[in-house]
């Protein structure tokens, strides 16, 4: 299989940021000069509809880890997404006929501005930014993908929540007819999730679009997912049609399951094990059948952007 790698693209195939920034400045003076209002639709994050399509004016973030990333091969082929089979392989299977379009998202709860949006809508006002993180997922592998998204944090200031609003709540799609998964109750569909708000407006969560400077493949949660690089992989839920701001800590799937073993915070942990395996070490995906393990890192190495969120609480009560 040929992948194209960063490094194979083509200069002229890819918007300098000073080019970008210029044209941002450009389109942003010609906006004042009119007096228009037209200005945030102009400065349009596009989306586009296709496969594998190039995002444009992703913009780097000094967020991003300087570990190799895995190879688009096995963030595309290992993957979780129960609404598309149980196997780690399924997904990359059985949602190759999904289509991600058209979309929309509902906002909804305690928040000023609230309503059913069209994707490319919703998606209009913010800039899009690489951010290469690591995922470490529950069952004790790991990956370093290079997402491209949005902080979640803007996208909640716009929406302009209340001071009711202590939770943001999501949901995926519930389509049995689109999500083949979803006729059998592995899970109560739809997968839910939920962060509180200090957690949601942290700089590091993000709402991701794409991954290699591509828009998102179906297997990791077109057309848009949530990432939260100090949790563990499952709370950065896919395929997202509801966000709903709440005064109630909102039920989550995993939870809801099985609660004794998957609790509402999920941090990454080497410190607590999950009932039934050690959380101390992880397999890095990709790394080969005979590299040994690596150490977990609190937080999963996240510790200084987060940890003061968990001050004073018990990490072991709040798994
Ligand atoms: N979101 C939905 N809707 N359904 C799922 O089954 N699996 C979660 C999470 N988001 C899941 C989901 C788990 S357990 C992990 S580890 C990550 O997605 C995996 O993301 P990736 O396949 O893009 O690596």
């Amino acid at each position: 299989m040929l992948i194209r790698r960063p490094a194979d693209i083509r200069p002229s195939e890819i918007t300098s940021e000073t080019n970008y920034l210029n044209r941002r400045e450009f389109i942003r003076a010609g906006a004042i000069a009119g007096g228009s209002l037209l200005a945030p639709a102009a400065l349009a994050a596009v989306i586009p509809e296709q496969r594998r399509a190039r995002l444009d004016g992703v913009a780097k973030s000094p967020f991003s880890t300087d570990e190799t990333p895995n190879s688009y091969d096995d963030i595309t082929t290992y993957n979780n997404f129960y609404e598309f089979g149980t196997g780690k392989g399924d997904p990359a299977v059985y949602a190759r006929d999904f289509e991600p379009r058209p979309w929309t998202i509902a906002v909804e709860g305690h928040a000023e501005k609230t309503g059913i949006f069209d994707f490319d809508d919703f998606m209009k006002p913010f800039d899009l930014e690489e951010r290469i993180y690591r995922l470490r997922c529950v069952e004790a592998w790991s990956m370093v993908i290079p997402w491209v998204g949005v902080p979640l944090a803007d996208v909640v200031k716009h929406f302009l929540p209340t001071s009711k609003a202590k939770y943001v709540a999501f949901e995926t799609l519930h389509d049995p007819s689109r999500m083949p998964g979803q006729r059998r109750r592995v899970l109560d569909w739809p997968y839910r999730e939920g962060l509180t708000i200090a957690e949601a407006t942290n700089p590091l969560t993000i709402l991701a679009v794409g991954l290699y400077g591509e828009v998102m493949p179906n297997q990791n949660g077109a057309p848009i997912r949530l990432v939260v690089p100090w949790k563990y992989g499952f709370k950065s839920i896919k395929s997202i049609v509801r966000i709903r701001f709440a005064e109630r800590r909102p039920k989550t799937s995993w939870n809801m399951a099985t609660p004794r073993e998957y609790g509402f915070y999920a941090n990454v942990n080497p410190d607590v094990d999950h009932p039934r395996w050690s959380q101390a070490r992880e397999r890095r995906i990709g790394a080969g059948l005979f590299a040994s393990k690596q150490p977990t890192l609190m937080f999963n190495g996240y510790g200084e952007h987060v940890a003061h969120l968990y001050k004073g609480l018990d990490l072991r009560r709040n798994f």
